[in-house]
């Protein structure tokens, strides 16, 4: 069987009609974007041209895209920025639920003495902005909130974060790596100071990103070298990989509203028949405010990893929300964030899916789905009557001490 792919938010597959448009760039337009001949002047017009493209998709002018080599290296530049153009500013918000590209910035720049506020989120992911609006300071020397949630796909109110950092003359980033491609966005009204995005999230290869920054915005560069991106990120650009993210943005953005509309029939399908037909199956995050291709299931008793597993024996593939590392399986930050209890945490399944997705691999998943999660339940010690309270064992074949509770 034609294995079922189900882990978009991984990464994507490359769209042909951007393959296609990259392919020339590694064979016969070879030459340096920054070279002054023929060979230069070809390759420095399309990257001119993907810069447009990527700018008309986002609603921003060319002048405010720097291309980079992925979504990381977009936050972590936007986070720099902010703190190295504000020194004397030493406080920084952001959530308990970032992906790691802003996460382990934000923890970094703690230990070297910056005071970070942590906003947490409900039981359904989402921030409370009275506390965002009291978290911040004269010192504060920016706001990072994602756009969207890469694990359960709940997507955060950015206008609304904008103008209550608008008020205080707080700058504000967003991690848009989940929402590019996915949700439409307009940076002419949205008002934030810095946006990541990357190409891999949207049918673009991996190793490319871009990050937005608002005219007027102060920005430091983080890659220090020759004057590529007009001074603002060093390095020979990734053309090939460029030229692919621009046509990425421009067919996302010419489909999304049409895409978005099968791609939610499908997922909501999915997400239905998978808490319908399985008992002791819960959604994590928020059920309306949530990207149109993700659902976050947890079942009950189960482990994320063993369910993969079997999944993975049948073809199909996906995520999950935990991570068995050195013996001790520990739930996401973001689950845990939301306060999924333990039983149900560990067995957490993040489907995500893209235009490619059809409604017969849904039902193909859901005719499976069932049979896999009985079969692990048989053999979990966790099964019904025999359930084990937070801080019990681990749920995990190694058998180390639980982590409940943290
Ligand atoms: C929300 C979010 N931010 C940042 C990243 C990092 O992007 P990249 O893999 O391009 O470095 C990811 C990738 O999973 C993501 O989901």
């Amino acid at each position: 069987m034609k294995p079922l792919y189900f882990d978009n938010n991984a990464t994507t597959r490359v769209a042909p009609e951007v393959l296609e448009e990259m392919l020339p760039v590694l064979s016969d337009l070879y030459g340096n974007p920054s070279s002054m001949h023929r060979f230069g002047g070809q390759v420095g017009r399309l990257l001119a041209r993907a810069r447009e493209r990527v700018a008309a998709g986002l609603g921003c002018s060319p002048e405010e895209i720097v291309f980079t080599s992925c979504g990381t290296e977009s936050d972590n530049t936007a986070l720099h920025s902010a703190v190295a153009a504000n020194p004397g500013k030493k406080h920084l918000v952001t959530t308990r639920v970032e992906h790691p590209a802003v996460l382990n910035v934000a923890q970094h720049l703690e230990k070297r003495g910056h005071d970070v506020t942590w906003l947490g989120v409900d039981a359904q992911g989402l921030l409370d902005l009275d506390e965002l609006r009291r978290s911040l300071r004269d010192d504060t020397a920016l706001v990072s909130v994602m756009f969207a949630n890469n694990e359960t796909g709940t997507v955060y109110p950015l206008a609304d974060i904008a103008d209550i950092c608008r008020e205080r003359g707080v700058l504000l980033h967003t991690d848009a790596v989940q929402a590019v491609g996915k949700l439409p966005l307009d940076l002419s009204a949205l008002g934030v100071d810095y946006l990541a995005l990357s190409g891999h999230k949207l049918h673009a290869p991996k190793g490319v990103g871009a990050l937005y920054v608002r005219r007027g915005a102060p920005f430091r560069p983080f890659v220090l070298g020759g004057h590529q991106e007009r001074g603002r990120r060093a390095g020979t650009e990734n053309v090939a990989s460029i030229v692919a993210l621009g046509r990425a943005v421009e067919l996302a953005a010419a489909n999304i509203d049409e895409e978005n509309t099968r791609v939610r029939a499908l997922r909501d399908r999915l997400e239905r028949g998978l808490l319908e037909s399985i008992p002791d199956a819960r959604l994590n995050g928020h059920p309306d405010r949530r990207l149109p291709n993700t659902t976050n299931i947890s079942f009950k008793y189960v482990e994320g990893e063993a369910i993969l597993l079997l999944m993975d024996e049948l073809g199909i593939c996906a995520s999950s929300g935990s991570a068995c590392t050195s013996g001790s399986l520990e739930p996401s930050h973001v689950l845990r964030a939301l306060g999924v209890p333990f039983t149900f945490a560990h067995g957490s399944i993040r489907f995500s899916l893209s235009r490619y997705n059809t409604g017969a691999e849904v039902d193909t998943v859901l005719r499976e789905m069932p049979g896999i999660i009985a079969r692990l339940r048989a053999m979990s010690p966790f099964r019904e009557g025999a359930d084990a309270p937070d801080g019990g064992a681990c749920a995990c074949s190694c058998s180390a001490p639980g982590k409940g509770g943290r």
